[in-house]
């Protein structure tokens, strides 16, 4: 799945506020190494920078032309191109920030216990990963996607977002004696112009892989045939703007800091 730092950031303000809510939920850290996981183009790292200065701050991701605007927004910053299936960090951190990437990993939970097993005393992972696929916005994805003359070419692209682990597996898989675990829900409303403006939303993420899927010639019609399901899912306010619901959930493992 490739990644555009452009259409992702159509919509940067309401992107944002998850990380800027996620931080707010992270203590004073350790010294030590800040990881941003998922960095895409820096907007959440910025957060941190801001909070915690540019040294000790690396961004990870996999797509290049996500890490270019990284770069090019933080240059004082570091990022390297790694896969978070596989990535293992140079020690033990102060920080695993990760805002709206593990959706996108496979084997969420143990790549989550794996990293928390890396956490200095006192060090935080804090993860948010959006909880919609029952919404409107992804159901419509896959309705449309099972459409006759879509199929053949989509049967996988709904596997490559799997459902996030539910809150119980995360308290029973992360939680213990030194690791204190909190998981809450938010839902967010964002009021959008129009139906035209949710379906821009999703082209910057869950809608990609399936219309990388489709040979060009069927894109136009699978994105209409989507877009009349939102206009049925999203009908218009007395503004005339659309109402995007979107549920988030929310997670942060701290390994309790050593007594002296
Ligand atoms: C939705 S963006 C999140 C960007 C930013 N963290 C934010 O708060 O808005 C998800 C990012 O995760 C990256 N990503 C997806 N799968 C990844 C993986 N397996 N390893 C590293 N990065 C990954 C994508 O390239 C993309 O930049």
């Amino acid at each position: 799945m490739t990644w555009s730092a452009a259409q992702y950031l159509k919509f940067e303000d309401q992107r944002t506020r998850p990380a800027r809510d996620l931080l707010s939920a992270v203590p004073d850290l350790p010294e030590g190494a800040i990881y941003d996981l998922g960095c895409g183009p820096a907007n959440s790292t910025a957060l941190i920078v801001e909070r915690f200065g540019a040294a000790r701050v690396t961004g990870v991701d996999t797509a290049p032309d996500m890490l270019a605007a990284a770069a090019k927004r933080l240059p004082d910053c570091r990022f390297i191109c790694a896969d978070l299936s596989t990535w293992e960090p140079e020690a033990p951190a102060a920080l695993f920030f990760a805002n709206a990437v593990f959706q996108w990993v496979p084997d969420t939970l143990e790549v989550l216990a794996w990293l928390s097993d890396r956490l200095l005393p006192g060090g935080v992972l804090a993860v948010q990963m959006p909880d919609n696929l029952t919404e409107p916005s992804h159901a419509a994805m896959r309705e449309t996607a099972a459409e006759a003359r879509f199929a053949a070419h989509l049967a996988d692209a709904e596997r490559l977002r799997t459902p996030i682990p539910p809150p119980r597996r995360l308290f029973e898989r992360l939680a213990g004696p030194d690791r204190q675990v909190d998981v809450w829900h938010t839902v967010y409303n964002h009021p959008l112009a129009d139906t035209d403006a949710i379906v821009e939303w999703v082209k910057g993420t869950g809608l990609r892989p399936f219309l990388e899927r489709l040979p060009a010639a069927l894109v136009p019609a699978f994105t209409d045939a989507y877009r009349d399901r939102i206009a049925m899912s999203y009908p218009a306010m007395t503004d005339g703007r659309v109402l995007l619901r979107f549920p988030r959930l929310f997670l942060t493992v701290r390994r309790m800091p050593e007594t002296p």
